[in-house]
């Protein structure tokens, strides 16, 4: 029996799971299956919700009335936390990383237009948000209120229950579809989809193999990253699984030249995705993990994803990234 911390009911779930019919047709055998992760919500979609019905529960239960938090120019994370804090009545203080641009694009955009309170820190002193949003939470504290802080993407050991109950949600679509799928994909930018899903698998006793495509940074960072979040979340919520048994399955070689920059080839999938099967994935995760993943379906015995004849993408959302880099894209000009 799972003993579930204080939850909210922000997304809209259970999301639907999509066979992609003619994505499928040319990979030989393999079918592609999505879980439609990006249709959680319209503004606050994608996998950032779920993990936040967790985080910002864990708020309120400790009195908080302001959210902090911090990443890119056009995090979709701080976005969902954004719009949500909005919606509950709570003050929100987004850090992003980088200068003010001249053009409001995309996620930036909505995030002014909920007026959450925005402060850049430049790229070359990034590596001190976590300070500086230290030192924000004590002014708010000086001026009255209570602030939660939010680590990057809701990465932690709260956050990492959002897909873990996700995992509950997917047992009940694999028995609906009456198979489970050899692997389950996901991109993995923070590390707090990929570590759900991989404690989630094991709680719920699934057959099915957890990779993920790495957007930044390495393997080896995932690896430390994610044992680390499951260690604190054994301690904090009394929790038992054989962390070490574990495994963290993070493939790489997709990142190609930076985060958040798109390789012609990712372009082209994420446009034959949207022209095959109408669904839409963006430059910055989910476009680079999708090719990544039907890279490796196509290398066969030698891939990644050797013997799969079902594999489940997690369509983590991300759309309002598309616009910014709507430039790239070329239409047989
Ligand atoms: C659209 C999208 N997909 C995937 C990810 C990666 O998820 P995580 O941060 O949990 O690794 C993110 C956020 O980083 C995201 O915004």
């Amino acid at each position: 029996m799972i003993d579930w911390p204080s939850r909210l009911n922000l997304a809209q779930l259970p999301t639907p799971v999509t066979r992609l019919e003619k994505y499928s047709a040319q990979l030989d055998g393999v079918n592609l299956w999505v879980k439609r992760d990006e249709l959680t919500g319209t503004e606050v979609s994608g996998n950032k919700i779920r993990k936040l019905e967790f985080t910002i529960a864990e708020a309120l239960n400790q009195s908080c009335d302001t959210l902090i938090t911090c990443g890119g120019l056009q995090s979709n994370h701080c976005r969902a936390t954004a719009i949500l804090a909005t919606r509950l009545g709570l003050k929100v203080h987004l850090i992003l990383r980088g200068s003010e641009p001249d053009t409001l694009e995309g996620n930036l955009f909505l995030d002014y237009l909920t007026g959450a309170t925005i402060t850049y820190l430049p790229q070359d002193q990034w590596r001190t948000h976590e300070t500086l949003a230290r030192e924000i939470q004590q002014d708010y504290s000086k001026g009255g209120n209570k602030a939660y802080f939010i680590p990057i993407g809701a990465s932690d050991e709260v956050g990492l229950w959002g897909y873990i109950a996700a995992c509950q949600e997917l047992q009940e679509d694999f028995e609906t579809l009456g198979f489970e799928p050899e692997y389950i994909v996901t991109a993995t930018g923070s590390g707090g989809t990929q570590g759900g899903l991989i404690v989630g698998a094991e709680l719920f006793k699934m057959s099915s193999q957890v990779l993920a495509f790495n957007v930044c940074d390495d393997a080896a960072y995932f690896e430390r990253k994610i044992r680390s979040d499951i260690t604190l979340w054994m301690q904090r919520y009394k929790q038992e699984i054989a962390v070490g048994r574990l495994k963290i399955n993070t493939v790489e070689g997709y990142v190609g030249q930076g985060y958040g920059i798109a390789s012609a080839e990712v372009l082209d999938t994420i446009a034959d995705l949207a022209r095959l099967d109408g669904i839409f994935l963006d430059p910055v995760y989910t476009g680079k993990a999708f090719h990544g993943m039907v890279s490796e379906i196509r290398r066969g015995e030698q891939g990644k994803l050797a013997g799969a004849e079902n594999v489940l993408f997690i369509h983590t959302g991300g759309l309002f990234g598309l616009f910014p880099q709507q430039q790239y894209f070329q239409f047989g000009k």
